[in-house]
């Protein structure tokens, strides 16, 4: 039986189209990541998986329990962290996590050291008596994770847990991920906007846009399908025209090979077999043709290229936090930024 299991899920808000379509599978113990950028109908799939919204259609079950008609036994099987959890800013940790376990029925001694459990578990232990407003925003995604934990689920819903955060608030929260998966097994479902979050913590991507599954798999085999080598030409805005004549011209002499040409706001981004090899050409063949370009870098494929590669947009990545958290739509990012060099 695998823990997570959807069917053709479509919801539909008047006239948008949040999801459309989706189906996925995930087993026991693996942390599946649900990557996509604002807006691209991540929570909506959390909230219809933990049964707090209605699919307009299609189906889905935890655990083998089907979320829209028995959504009781769902809700005892999985924690829960939404991306916008509402934390009574008076109350200390502790208050919440043991008003929260009570929610869960838990009562006495079993509720004490569940709480003092999970708090060391999200390393929150010197904090837990401190009000909720004296938490940094890392600490309060991490009592959020210690409140989705309290009822040990076999099944965890975590959504954008560090969007907004700083890398060391983040890397705190990957390390918390990873140990509970490790020492209880369970099955993580997470939402993230960042591919390098993605990338570390996933068994196994989804990457999601306009309410659609567009690339499923591990990063390791996302990454070989795309294959080539990942060229990227920053110019100038008056420049794009310019450059995308002289690079379709080199493919069309045979000096560089026919890969993918990508047009992203701040340049280009080229696929080829062999990058360093064509690099050269490149350069040269610009220059040549008086085109102005700024940076130019290869490297390996990343998830942003799977994803570029997929849909033509380019993700947000850690660093560039403007875009979080408020709904604004994604902007194409520069080229080459995020990437790992090689
Ligand atoms: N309650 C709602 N009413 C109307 N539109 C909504 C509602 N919730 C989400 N949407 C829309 O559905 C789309 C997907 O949203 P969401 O699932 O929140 O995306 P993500 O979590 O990936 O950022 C967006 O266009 C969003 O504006
Ligand atoms: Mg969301």
């Amino acid at each position: 039986m695998s823990a997570i299991q959807a069917t053709d899920l479509v919801r539909q808000f008047g006239e948008v189209e949040a999801v459309r379509g989706v189906s996925l599978e995930v087993a026991e113990g693996e942390i599946y990541g649900f990557l996509g950028p604002n807006g691209a109908g991540k929570s909506t799939i959390v909230r219809i998986l933990t049964t707090l919204l209605q699919p307009t259609s299609g189906s889905g079950s935890v655990l083998g329990h089907d979320v829209v008609k028995e959504p009781t036994t769902v809700r005892r099987l999985i924690g829960v962290a939404l991306q916008e959890a509402g934390l009574d800013p008076k109350q200390t940790g502790r208050e919440l996590l043991a008003l929260q376990g009570k929610l869960y029925g838990l009562k006495g001694s079993v509720l004490t050291g569940q709480v003092t459990e999970v708090t060391e578990l999200v390393g929150l232990t010197d904090a837990i008596d401190r009000r909720i407003q004296t938490y940094s925003g890392g600490m309060k995604r991490r009592l959020d994770l210690a409140s989705a934990l309290l009822h040990r689920p076999r099944v965890l819903f975590l959504d954008e847990p560090t969007t907004g955060l700083d890398p060391l608030s983040r890397a705190l929260i990957w390390d918390r991920i990873r140990e509970l998966r490790e020492r209880f097994g369970a099955t993580i479902f997470l939402t993230t906007q960042y591919l390098e979050e993605a990338d570390e913590l996933a068994d196994r991507v989804a990457i999601i846009d306009h309410g659609r599954i567009v690339r499923q798999g591990t990063p390791a085999a996302l990454k070989a399908e795309v294959g080539a080598d990942v060229i990227d030409v920053a110019v100038e805005e008056r420049e794009v025209g310019a450059a995308r004549a002289a690079i379709t011209e080199l493919q069309a002499s045979g000096e560089l090979p026919a890969g993918e040409l990508r047009g992203t706001q701040a340049g280009y981004t080229l696929f080829v077999p062999d990058g360093p090899e064509n690099l050269a050409v490149l350069i040269r063949g610009l220059d040549k043709a008086g085109v102005r370009f700024g940076a130019v870098s290869v490297s390996r494929p990343t998830l942003d290229d799977v994803f570029l590669a997929a849909t033509g947009g380019r993700m947000a990545t850690a660093d560039q936090d403007g875009q979080g958290e408020d709904g604004q739509d994604r902007e194409p990012e520069p080229a080459g930024t995020g990437r790992r060099s090689s």
